[in-house]
């Protein structure tokens, strides 16, 4: 028993229930046409590296080498900092969060083999300063990821930490405490781990917001104890959902088309992702990546100027009940929100019964119910003031109903894609900020950039 499968319950976000906010079926009906077509194209040009994601759960070799390189692990080394930022970054450390628990690191048992630590998510000096004064240096290997293999933020934590463990250990052995996912073809990441021999397990040939199923997701949830094969049989069976051309039975989907209605018909250009479990809070901020880079364009399939996108916030159940509901329920209606909830909480803690005051009905009831109780009471809320929302359900939170939730959003970009025309593997938006300050760190032949900024 592999632990059930994710549901869309999308009851809230229809006209029926919501009126003129919600979605009318004959809208839906009319998006469905598409998606046998849709479908054919994405069998058809599966060969492009950019769609290489939808091959990850099948890459039996991936799995192997992220296997064999794991098992190893703890006889040396008790953490593993994965030094990334964004695509390289954000997923391992939603599978981390998600399956270790918030606090992972403080509770003994919550990792079952090596401790996940973050960094070479910002230059910002004061987290890796910290960062080392906890770390035992000797007992730690990191995991340096960076597709384009010229990153400012990963690049120069990956040289100082080197620069630190070559003063602990000496040139030789530091060697042994980094393992490094690259393109191997360009990049001063690539060169310098050719021209050291250090470990290199290859980028896989997509982007970085698609990449948590390959190399960069796996190796530090295997790394940290968790089953990537259940994890890649979630996504399978994801897979094989979005493989059905009938609308009813492929849930990513009908995700995909009612955020494209909710967006196009409705103004409502704000999607909203708001788990009910604080072990979720990093897989909204994963969304919030793929939605905001995915979607966005300038441009649309035919090149013509169309500036599209949507706004995609990172909100949690319920303690974002006590910032931003009053926002979602009485403010302008331009979102449409998507709850997670997990059904099966393992975990009994209740809360203990005081007698003799108002507070009496609130004893005996386990906090997962009460946690979920509060997403229903805050869903039916919503709808009764006209706001569209929908929950995924999540059976319980495991690597198999992870692993699901992910290829679930992947390829609901990827429809959301189609529908609006626009390509979501690019990000022509973000390069020129990054040139902007290489030119202003002094990069050769980036004098044409410090011209623009007036130097
Ligand atoms: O999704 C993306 O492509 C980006 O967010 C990248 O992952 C991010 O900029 C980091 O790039 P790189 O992996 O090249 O260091």
């Amino acid at each position: 028993m592999l632990g059930g499968k994710i549901q869309y319950d999308y009851a809230f976000m229809s006209a029926d229930k919501v009126g003129r906010f919600g979605f009318k079926k004959q809208e839906l009906e009319k998006l469905a046409k598409n998606l046998k077509s849709f479908n054919k194209k994405i069998k058809q040009t599966k060969n492009e590296s950019e769609l290489s994601f939808l091959k990850s759960p099948y890459d039996n070799q991936t799995l192997r080498q992220v296997l064999r390189i794991t098992r190893k692990l703890p006889a040396k080394f008790d953490n593993l900092v994965v030094v990334g930022i964004g695509g390289s970054n954000l997923g391992a450390k939603a599978i981390y969060q998600a399956l270790a628990g918030q606090d992972a690191n403080q509770l003994p048992k919550k990792w079952r083999k090596l401790k996940i630590y973050f960094s070479g998510n910002t230059t910002d000096p004061q987290p890796l300063a910290d960062l080392i004064k906890v770390l035992n240096l000797k007992k730690t290997v990191f995991y340096i990821v960076s597709k384009s293999g010229n990153t400012i933020e990963t690049l120069s934590n990956f040289l100082f930490l080197r620069k630190k463990m070559i003063w602990q250990m000496g040139y030789k052995k530091h060697k042994e405490h980094f393992i490094i996912t690259t393109n191997t073809e360009t990049g001063s990441l690539g060169e310098i781990a050719q021209k050291e021999d250090y470990l290199v397990l290859p980028h896989y040939p997509g982007g970085g917001r698609y990449s948590v199923l390959s190399v960069n997701g796996l190796l530090p949830a295997a790394a940290a104890g968790f089953d990537i094969e259940r994890l890649l049989a979630g996504a399978k069976t994801m897979v094989r959902q979005s493989k059905n051309n009938r609308v009813a039975k492929n849930s990513p989907f009908l995700f995909a088309a009612l955020q494209y209605l909710a967006y196009t018909k409705r103004q409502q250009n704000i999607s909203v992702l708001m788990p009910y479990a604080n072990a979720l809070a990093e897989f909204s901020q994963w969304f919030r990546q793929l939605w905001g880079e995915s979607l966005a364009n300038k441009v649309n399939f035919k090149n013509k100027k169309v500036n599209l996108g949507i706004t995609p916030v990172a909100a949690l159940g319920p303690t974002d009940q006590h910032s931003q509901i009053q926002l979602y329920i009485e403010g302008p209606y331009d979102k449409i929100i998507t709850f997670i909830k997990v059904a099966k909480i393992k975990n009994n803690l209740k809360v203990p019964k005081y007698k003799n005051t108002d507070l009496e009905y609130l004893g005996g009831h386990k906090f997962a119910d009460i946690l979920n109780i509060e997403h229903q009471a805050t869903a039916v809320s919503l709808m009764k003031n006209k706001r569209p929302n929908g929950t995924i359900i999540l059976p319980e939170l495991n690597e198999y109903c992870l692993g699901q939730l992910f290829y679930f959003f992947e390829i609901a970009a990827l429809y959301l894609g189609e529908l609006m025309q626009v390509n979501v593997f690019n990000q022509p938006g973000v390069e020129q900020s990054k040139n902007y300050t290489q030119a202003l760190l002094g990069k050769p032949d980036y004098e044409k950039y410090k011209k623009e900024l007036g130097y």
